[in-house]
């Protein structure tokens, strides 16, 4: 039977729509003006969270939406982790634009299917030229090509699969792995994100086919071990496919030898894969080091604009030079598709052809926007005061009696808490203190003043604070050394043994 006049629970009239939403938008504004003056985090439980979005069966009646979203808003305001955050300091994850959280909502009311440009014309549109500027701002050739992807660990895998169609030395996408004579192998350092390890699972080469190359006392990678490593794998009859070189590492903000690992690719004809997801935005300083801007020599780049572009999660981007390598890797024509040229002849870009998606969100807007807002000007600015506020923390860690300072790389300083008078020596004290920093870690994490996240440097386990934080100011950097001094002696009294 065919409902005459059908009841429709998620729908919603246009006057409701209007004061929810109008609603929503006071309270966000409210949030984002009073977080400086809140907890980064509450640091609550799996249990409390659960209690209070209680655990109920699904309701086979629904609700009235103007409570839910009020109860739901609530409760993020409350108990949420806040990255954007002045005091936020961890992992690596930015505080999110405010124009980029208009973005994501006008995104999800336009809703196109960015797999397809039928599906999604401007928005479409839209991506190809946030694709292209953001190679403009890293100094990439501003012709490649390049697809947004959900963060760093895919535009990563991207960038793999791309290699792996084009140098493997058979038809790698019709034959699989198994036609191969030797075993395909990528090279990486050993401060290379975990993604690279994903990858080679996932995509059935193996971890063994992963070649972890030692590091310099820089943490950047030894181009002479990589050199060395090609040329025993290769008489040894395996193939080397890949060299990834890591543009701001995880850990450190180390930068490889990017020119020097170029020269490498090319001439043993090797892929080079720059992981540039975190220090990439930094090429855009014109004081940049050379190392940095040699990502402009990469066959592909990862770039992560939910990091160090501001926009919020998730957004990622994968650069290719030359724009033929994502089709080659990524293209089907289902029959169930019709998708013809736009009506003037020019082929269109369909956006499930150059990656693992198929249907795609339109996340490439709050990238566009935070480039148009931001400018090439307003990037640089951002950036270097990013990385001028991590150097001071640094300064500071090496000023301060109980503080030992041990890296510091683009944005990123680590450091670690030693007591005044710590009788210990040699592999005692070493272990003392790792110790007490992974509790000190877990300490500031809950407490909520601050929050930092760790490293472990040459088998140290230092605090490492990354600073991508356009709210973050000179004051907020001032109160850390205090405020990691105050905690460290306040757990030590509290440890069985100091
Ligand atoms: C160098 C590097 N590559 C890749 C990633 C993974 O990015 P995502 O967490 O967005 O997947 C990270 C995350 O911090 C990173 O620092």
């Amino acid at each position: 039977m065919t409902p005459s006049h059908r009841t429709v629970p998620l729908d919603m009239g246009p006057d409701q729509f209007r004061t929810l939403g109008h609603e929503l938008v006071d309270r966000i504004a409210a949030h984002l003006a009073t977080l400086p003056g809140r907890p980064v985090t509450l640091g609550d439980s799996p249990t409390l969270i659960r209690d209070r979005l209680g655990q109920g069966p699904l309701a086979a009646s629904g609700g009235d939406p103007a409570e839910i979203l009020d109860q739901v808003t609530r409760l993020l305001v409350e108990h949420s982790l806040f990255n954007g955050h002045p005091r936020f300091w961890g992992y690596i994850t930015s505080s999110p634009a405010p124009l980029g959280i208009l973005g994501d909502l006008l995104a999800a009311a336009m809703n196109p299917n960015v797999g397809a440009f039928v599906l999604s014309p401007v928005a479409t549109e839209i991506e190809r030229q946030a694709v292209r500027w953001v190679a403009e701002l890293i100094g990439y050739p501003a012709a490649c090509g390049g697809i947004m992807v959900s963060g760093g660990n895919m535009a990563n895998m991207v960038g793999f699969l791309a290699a792996r169609r084009a140098k493997a030395p058979w038809d790698v996408r019709q034959a699989g792995l198994r036609a191969g004579s030797g075993q395909l192998l990528a090279y990486v350092s050993r401060e290379t994100h975990t993604w690279i390890q994903k990858a080679a699972d996932l995509f059935g080469l193996g971890l063994d086919a992963v070649r972890w190359i030692d590091v310099d006392d820089r943490l950047r990678m030894r181009v002479d071990a990589l050199e060395a490593a090609i040329a025993a794998d290769r008489a040894a009859g395996h193939l080397p496919f890949l060299v990834v070189g890591t543009a701001g590492s995880v850990s450190t903000g180390a930068i490889d030898p990017l020119g020097d690992i170029a020269d490498t690719c090319r001439r043993h004809d090797l892929w080079f894969h720059v992981d540039g997801a975190y220090g990439a935005p930094a090429a855009a300083l014109p004081e940049a080091s050379p190392d940095l801007k040699a990502l402009a020599l990469a066959d592909s780049v990862a770039v992560d604009p939910h990091k160090w572009l501001y926009a919020p999660l998730e957004a990622g981007c994968t650069l290719v030079r030359d724009a033929r390598h994502l089709e080659d890797a990524f293209s089907f024509h289902p029959a169930y598709y019709h998708f013809t040229d736009g009506g003037d002849g020019q082929a269109p870009t369909n956006f499930h052809e150059l990656g693992l998606q198929n249907s795609r969100g339109f996340r490439a807007l709050k990238v566009w926007l935070g480039l148009r807002q931001a400018g090439r000007d307003g990037y640089v600015r951002m950036i270097r005061d990013d990385i001028a506020l991590a150097e001071e923390m640094y300064r500071a860690a090496q000023a301060h009696p109980e503080l030992e300072a041990f890296t510091l790389g683009l944005s990123i300083a680590t450091f670690r808490f030693v007591p005044e008078g710590l009788a210990l020596t040699g592999s005692a004290r070493e272990e003392y203190l790792n110790s007490l920093n992974a509790d000190l870690v877990t300490r500031l994490q809950a407490g909520g003043e601050v929050f930092v996240s760790n490293a472990v440097i040459n088998g140290s386990y230092v605090l490492r604070a990354c600073i991508v934080n356009f709210r973050t100011g000179a004051a907020d950097v001032e109160a850390l050394p205090d405020i990691v001094v105050r905690t460290g002696r306040a757990l030590m009294g509290e440890r069985p043994n100091g």
